[in-house]
């Protein structure tokens, strides 16, 4: 089998005369590498006859050698400017001249695809984000081992991260607490920037840690975090309070909880991505709590953090067995407080294991 063996497959089921590809979650699951995507461009077209070809900064060509890219590669330097390879990457593909490219539509940028446009000509290009990324909506038991991992990593780091977070300090203060801890036990990257948001903060859901607010007595704690492991991400939240919580922060926070559990106890194979959430959906609407929600109940969880499937009303994609993805329903009080409770679960033939374990009772800290 060929590295391009997933990418051909959805060439055969799409009817598309070729795939184009850049750095990202899809690029990194067929190459096995990833690059950064920064202003050199660096794209990789398949097509659905002849051989394909790839168009590299020449600065990355160490790490593009590796790879075993099965075709002809163009590369380009910084005093040349990359059009020249692009047009000379064209001129190597004149079967793909007005024909149709399917192309990330979530992850190429505007200036990639002008460069595409102007080497192919009269190509149309068509988003299939979706269709490429499917190649990874089920994940190997070997992948789902690298989330187990890191999962494993982070919840070690929140652990020594809360026997160190005390009344008075700040945001960020915990939030390079949890940093430091993260790389210490083993991760190799972040799933992305840490939420670490007190108080008014926990009540956006994706909120920056102040550099400037100290954590005060009564306060909500909401840590959203993830380390990955070889690319993988773990994404876990887990809300708190200093010190003290009110009977009103404690019943918020006791439906978020509900409805976290009513995720986790009804997904399992066969069921829809739309069912999970209608039920975890009717635990916070049937609460006193309703007019805070603000988010469905998850997504799924790999190489990318949000990707296949969506765990929401109206997705009709049924769970599968190796599906990975988060439950976590939150509630939000603007001003004053939030409560998430995130988990990361992987569909198996019977129903879900829940990779993370990391306990959900109300936990006061400081
Ligand atoms: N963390 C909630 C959401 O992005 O939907
Ligand atoms: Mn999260
Ligand atoms: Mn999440």
């Amino acid at each position: 089998m060929t590295l391009l063996a997933p990418l051909h497959a959805v060439l055969a089921r799409t009817g598309l005369d070729a795939l184009v590809l850049v750095p990202g979650a899809n690029f990194r699951r067929v190459f096995a590498k990833d690059f950064h995507q920064m202003e050199r461009p660096l794209a990789v077209i398949v097509p659905r006859e002849g051989e394909a070809v790839a168009i590299v900064p020449n600065l990355e060509m160490g790490s593009f050698t590796p790879i075993g890219f099965p075709g002809r590669v163009f590369d380009w330097r910084d005093e040349a400017g990359y059009m020249a390879a692009f047009m000379a990457a064209g001129e190597a593909l004149p079967q793909l001249h007005g024909k149709l490219i399917g192309v990330e539509g979530q992850r190429m940028r505007v200036f990639d695809l002008l460069a595409l446009q102007k080497a192919l000509p009269g190509a149309e290009f068509v988003d299939v984000h979706a269709e490429i990324s499917a190649i990874r909506l089920h994940k190997t038991p070997a992948e789902v081992e690298l989330q187990r991992k890191a999962i494993r990593i982070s919840e070690a780091a929140l652990e020594a991260t809360l026997q160190d977070v005390r009344v008075g300090m700040t945001e960020t203060d915990v939030e390079s607490l949890l940093l430091r801890n993260l790389f210490s036990n083993g991760a190799d990257g972040l799933s992305f920037a840490p939420i670490v948001a007190a108080g008014d903060n926990a009540a956006k859901p994706h909120a920056h840690a102040r550099p400037d607010y100290h954590l005060k007595a009564g306060d909500a704690l909401l840590i959203d975090f993830g380390g990955t492991y070889q690319g993988y991400s773990a994404d876990i939240t887990r809300t708190f309070f200093v010190k003290e919580v009110s009977d009103y922060d404690r019943a918020f926070y006791e439906t978020v909880l509900a409805a976290n559990a009513k995720g986790r106890e009804v997904s399992r194979p066969g069921l829809t991505a739309s069912d999970v959430d209608d039920a975890v959906q009717k635990v916070l609407e049937q609460s006193q709590f309703t007019e805070f929600r603000r988010h469905k109940t998850g997504h799924g969880l790999g190489l990318d953090v949000h990707e296949a499937p969506q765990i929401m009303r109206g997705n009709a994609q049924v769970l599968e067995p190796g599906m990975v993805f988060t439950i976590e329903p939150g509630l939000y009080r603007a001003g004053e407080a939030g409560v998430r409770i995130e988990d990361d679960v992987v569909v198996t033939e019977n129903g879900i294991e829940c990779l993370t374990s990391f306990p959900r009772e109300l936990r006061i800290v400081g």
